[in-house]
């Protein structure tokens, strides 16, 4: 989900009225600090901001990556753009395999472009704006995707409305049943791929899904209410943002945004402030909703009536896709808070590694650590249920740490820490971040990068818990509008390991704009800039996909960026290339491959969010987020 922050004057502009540059820049001591530390580059003392140039940073050359072959992927860059359109390299193509609205069962109806559907023909269709996916595989070897379908765009699906928001109990059933996870059964024939229509594997999980609640915090008071006095059920998922996958065939959907659905009928009576329960302003949950209205017509969503229902969302979500009938669990063990995505490790001693991001503004980077042990066929009813969780403390020098939520560090029970745990994040002092979007562990070496999107209130205020946010370590820039990717290696290449070195892979910015830290690291060009890093993920060759989620303005600051993308990084040399361009006003989020390796699944989402895009189907039609399947003409690996 977005946020863009458009400063009447441009940033630089703006900053250099109220900050004069001195001679030297925080990004040259930045970039000095990086080199000096590790003694790579000694000797050089002609590195300005360009230091870092390849962004290959301090951990250097990549032996271990390069003895197993850095991904080779060949392609001719392609330009920035502004077109309603995807563009993708010569020799490759991109075909839409399912779009919001598209029916999975016959008895469904195909997508009205006037009314935008009803709640019950979305029920039986592919949610909307979708995010992270993973693929399955049945034993018969049929390709399932489990696909989240974060939110709605209010003007769109409700474009219908002269108000352009739901007004009746359908426009409502309509919304919550566009949210969740679409599970879908694809093939291939004849070079397209498709949904299975009516396939058995076929399946809806939407915010009216029963769902058990599991770990620490569940059965807590704080987790009870009038539809479950037990605490240890809850229904549905919302604003599934990011995903994950275990190495038992289970997939991780991550409610990221889920405050924006309560709002307070007794403000709204009133029409004055009311008092919220602890917590609640940490999370952003308030008297008003984002424009959903869930709570005109399910009184779950009416904080005055319900106030532990919001205590019930903000978790990671596991679910059988290859069992139609499971019901899905939030394992409270995995804290609660605006989770971007789930990156599973299996450290080498067997224990299950999650890491996880928050994604806020001056928000924190957690590791959760399963007290059990994976084994291929063994009991895995555990490993996400018993488990520590950790946040991570950066240090100037290039080091970090783990620290542990515990009773004794946080002087919060083991369930209040899975509740509120950016709380306990606090209490520890945990560094705060430009924003924790997804995380991606190196198949290659025990290396982790997480993308740190952006951050307004970087050096500008602390965040909602009162947690002061200094430009400093891996967030390095003030009020930083282009974000940048950090990576960590665990001591030892122990995933479990209290401590890891870092480094900044790339520093995103315009140095066609800036000639200073704004401008970006060196592995940043004019033919390859971006903003606002969001999806992340290794292919299986050790390549690194880069997603988007930025200011698509193409002025000022992002001048020459064009629409959102995706770029191929080269985790050895630094080099970063663009592969694609969304449509107007898009994001691209999602990224998964066919079995074979040989279709790449990308999601576009909400493009069209401003009215600016007619994307997929052109004319005058009614934007529709969508997957595209996207193959070489000479039918090779991408991936
Ligand atoms: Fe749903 Fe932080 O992106
Ligand atoms: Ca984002
Ligand atoms: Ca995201």
């Amino acid at each position: 989900m977005k946020t863009i922050d458009k400063p009447e004057v441009s940033f630089d502009e703006f900053d250099e009225i109220h900050h004069p540059r001195p001679a030297e820049t925080d990004f040259d001591r930045v970039a000095e600090k990086f080199l000096s530390r590790r003694g790579f580059l000694k000797g050089s003392a002609l590195l300005g901001a360009s230091a870092l140039a390849l962004g290959t940073g301090a951990f250097g050359m990549r032996e271990a990556q390069a003895a197993a072959g850095a991904n080779g992927l060949a392609f001719e860059p392609v330009a920035a753009s502004t077109d309603d359109a995807i563009a993708v390299p010569k020799g490759f193509k991109a075909d839409v395999l399912v779009r919001w609205g598209d029916p999975l069962w016959t008895q469904g109806v195909d997508f009205d472009h006037a009314s935008r559907g009803t709640g019950a023909t979305q029920a039986l269709a592919f949610g909307d704006n979708t995010d992270g996916m993973e693929t399955f595989t049945t034993a018969d070897g049929r390709t399932i995707l489990a696909i989240n379908n974060e939110y709605t765009n209010r003007a769109i699906i409700y474009g219908n409305r002269d108000s352009k928001r739901p007004e009746t109990a359908d426009d409502v059933m309509k919304g919550k049943a566009a949210h969740g996870v679409s599970v879908i059964e694809v093939a291939e024939q004849g070079g397209r791929w498709g949904v299975v229509v009516d396939s058995p594997y076929n399946r809806r999980i939407t915010a009216d899904t029963p769902v058990e609640l599991t770990g620490p915090a569940a059965g807590h008071d704080l987790l009870k209410t009038a539809f479950d006095p037990t605490g240890t059920r809850s229904l549905g998922t919302w604003n599934n943002c990011g995903s994950g996958k275990t190495p038992w065939g289970t997939y991780l959907t991550c409610e990221e945004n889920f405050n924006g659905y309560f709002s307070s009928s007794e403000a709204v009576q009133d029409q004055k402030p009311i008092a919220l329960p602890e917590g609640f302003s940490r999370y952003g949950i308030g008297p008003k909703d984002w424009g959903y209205g869930w709570a005109m017509a399910d009184e779950r969503f009416d904080i005055a009536k319900h106030p532990n229902e919001p205590h019930r969302a903000g978790y990671i979500v596991e679910i059988d896709p290859l069992d139609p009938t499971s019901t899905p669990k939030k394992h409270t063990a995995l804290g609660r808070f605006k989770h971007e995505n789930a990156e599973l490790v299996v450290a080498d001693n067997g224990q299950v590694v999650v890491y996880l991001g928050d994604d806020e503004r001056g928000e924190f980077l957690y590791r959760y650590v399963s007290n059990g042990k994976y084994a291929e066929g063994g009991n895995t009813d555990d490993l996400l249920v018993d488990g520590k969780l950790y946040v991570a403390k950066f240090s100037e020098d290039g080091k970090g740490e783990w620290i542990a939520l515990t009773p004794e560090s946080t002087g919060m029970d083991e369930a209040l820490i899975r509740i509120h745990t950016r709380q306990a994040g606090s209490a520890v002092g945990a560094t705060t971040m430009d924003r924790p979007e997804w995380v991606a562990a190196n198949p290659m070496m025990a290396e982790v990068y997480c993308c740190l999107t952006n951050n307004k209130n970087r050096g500008v205020k602390p965040n909602a818990g009162g947690d002061e946010t200094p430009a400093f370590g891996p967030n390095p820039r003030a009020k930083n509008n282009y974000g940048q990717i950090v990576r960590w290696r665990p001591a030892g290449g122990d995933h479990t390991a209290a401590g890891f070195d870092w480094d900044l892979f790339v520093m995103a910015g315009n140095p066609t704009v800036h000639n200073d830290a704004y401008a970006g690291t060196g592995n940043v060009t004019a033919d390859n800039m971006f903003n606002s890093p969001d999806g992340l993920r290794f292919d299986s060759q050790g390549g690194l996909w880069i997603q988007t989620d930025g200011n698509y303005s193409n002025a000022k600051d992002f001048a020459g960026m064009g629409n959102n993308q995706m770029l191929f990084a080269d985790p050895e040399s630094g080099q970063i290339r663009r592969f694609l361009v969304g449509p107007k006003e898009c994001e691209i989020t999602g990224l998964t491959w066919s079995p074979d390796r040989k279709t790449m699944f990308v999601g576009i989402q909400h493009p069209g969010e401003k009215g600016g895009s007619h994307w997929p189907e052109g004319g005058d039609a009614v934007p529709r987020s969508a997957i595209v399947a996207i193959t070489r003409a000479d039918g090779g690996p991408v991936g």
